[in-house]
């Protein structure tokens, strides 16, 4: 029954993201959808609900919808009560999916529970690495912004809304979300993986202002 269900979430989501932005693409919930299974292991948590929200986390990101933010859950919501799925694990995806992006995450104080942790987590190990700088990249294109401009420095969000709004430069964003991530982890195992990826996202910075000044 739940196979089925599953099942069924991924075609619906692969369908939806059909003409997605490379870095929010179909591809990027598999890789968030089989990190989750991995940090998932060995825990108490819900797998059901653990799938359910990684799979339809980013199923309408507000970037990509003027900015709406309830449509992302307000979609998955009805998905689910046309499967017919228990009010429990609805609620329990959709507290998932409504709170746990970046922007969101700097007036959410509240207790994470497992679950939450272990997509939030995985969600996020996507936007470092190797995969996190293509996806920032393809992001910044998608935008039309430059990659870099000496003469912007990054800045230093405390807000929500304001980070949600800048419209800086692509490098900037490595300042500005991804190099903050490692130390924002909820799981030992995520914390590892996120040290690894950290340090090559640094070698990848250091190279580039080696070849942007020709001193390489
Ligand atoms: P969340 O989806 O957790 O709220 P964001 O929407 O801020 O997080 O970012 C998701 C991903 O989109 C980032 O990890 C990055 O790859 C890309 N992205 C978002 N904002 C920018 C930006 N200003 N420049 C480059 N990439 C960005
Ligand atoms: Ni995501």
């Amino acid at each position: 029954m739940e196979q089925v269900l599953i099942a069924k979430t991924r075609e619906f989501v692969r369908q939806q993201l059909q003409y997605a932005e490379g870095g929010h693409d179909w591809w990027h919930i598999v890789r968030v959808h089989n990190l989750a299974l991995e940090l998932a292991e060995g825990t108490p948590a819900n797998m059901l609900v653990v799938e359910l929200a990684a799979l339809l986390h980013d199923i309408a990101d507000s970037k990509f919808h003027q900015g709406d933010e309830e449509k992302g859950p307000a979609m998955a919501r009805s998905f689910l009560l046309d499967q017919q799925l228990d009010d429990k694990t609805i609620d329990a995806v959709d507290y998932i999916i409504r709170h746990m992006s970046f922007k969101n995450s700097f007036e959410f104080n509240a207790k994470k529970p497992i679950e939450f942790q272990i997509v939030e987590d995985a969600d996020r190990l996507d936007a470092l690495g190797a995969i996190g700088i293509a996806r920032a990249f393809s992001y910044g294109g998608h935008k039309m912004r430059p990659f870099y401009d000496p003469e912007i420095p990054p800045a230093n969000f405390t807000q929500g809304k304001a980070y949600k709004n800048s419209q800086s430069p692509t490098i900037n964003h490595f300042y500005e979300k991804l190099l903050l991530l490692k130390d924002m982890m909820n799981t030992e195992k995520a914390k590892k993986m996120a040290a690894g990826r950290h340090q090559f996202m640094l070698r990848y910075l250091d190279q580039f202002y080696s070849e942007w000044e020709g001193q390489d």
